[in-house]
């Protein structure tokens, strides 16, 4: 297994185009055999998380991870914890963005188009927000 040690190249290789040639369905399946030698996020194992169901909804990896592609070693960017998880679920309008747009490290809201954010809340049939912030959608 490589490790962090061999560099910036293998990190951002995984994070930026092994997972971007992925069709989305196999993103979670991938991700846990492939990226297993960089946990620097990692969740406690009583959390409940799926990425495919947040890039299906149109929320971008660098949302969550920052900007990767500027990063000289992937680190933490996003500290992970409850409350940073419920700051978007009961409000995704502000953060979700076009599905296409995903994988774009660089795409930035349009200044001009405010309702963006809650067209795409419909358009994607994003639940409510008693459902993303009830316990057991992340505590199963
Ligand atoms: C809603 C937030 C969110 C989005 C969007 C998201 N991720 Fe993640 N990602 C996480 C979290 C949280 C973890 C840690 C999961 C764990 O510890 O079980 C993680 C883990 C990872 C890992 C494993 C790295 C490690 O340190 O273990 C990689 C690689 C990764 N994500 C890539 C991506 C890519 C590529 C995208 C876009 C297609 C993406 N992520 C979108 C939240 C997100
Ligand atoms: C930037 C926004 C954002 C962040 C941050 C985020 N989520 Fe989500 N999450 C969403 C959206 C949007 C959905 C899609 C909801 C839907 O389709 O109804 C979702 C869905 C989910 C679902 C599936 C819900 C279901 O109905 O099955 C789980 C579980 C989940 N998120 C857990 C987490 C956890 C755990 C974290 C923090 C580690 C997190 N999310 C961080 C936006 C976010
Ligand atoms: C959107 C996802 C999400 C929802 C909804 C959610 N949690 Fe959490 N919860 C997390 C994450 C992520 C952690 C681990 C990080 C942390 O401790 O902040 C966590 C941690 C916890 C912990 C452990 C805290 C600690 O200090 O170790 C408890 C207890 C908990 N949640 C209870 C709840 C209860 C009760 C609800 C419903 C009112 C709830 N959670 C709803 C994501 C969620």
């Amino acid at each position: 297994m490589p490790h962090l040690g061999r560099g910036i190249g293998v990190c951002q290789h995984s994070a930026d185009q092994n997972l971007h040639e992925l069709p989305l369905a196999d993103l979670d399946q991938r991700d846990n055999t492939r990226l297993q030698w960089t946990r620097v996020n990692d969740l406690p194992d009583f959390v409940y998380f799926n990425h495919s169901i947040h890039v299906r909804k149109g929320v971008g990896c660098a949302t969550c991870h920052g900007r990767v592609d500027k990063m000289p070693l992937m680190y933490q960017e996003a500290p992970l914890t409850m409350t940073w998880c419920l700051d978007c679920h009961r409000n995704p309008a502000q953060y979700v963005r076009p599905r296409d747009q995903v994988y774009n490290m660089a795409w930035e809201r349009p200044s001009g188009d405010p309702d963006l954010g809650k067209r795409l809340v419909e358009e994607y049939k994003i639940g409510s927000v008693e459902q993303l912030t009830s316990c057991s959608t992340c505590h199963r």
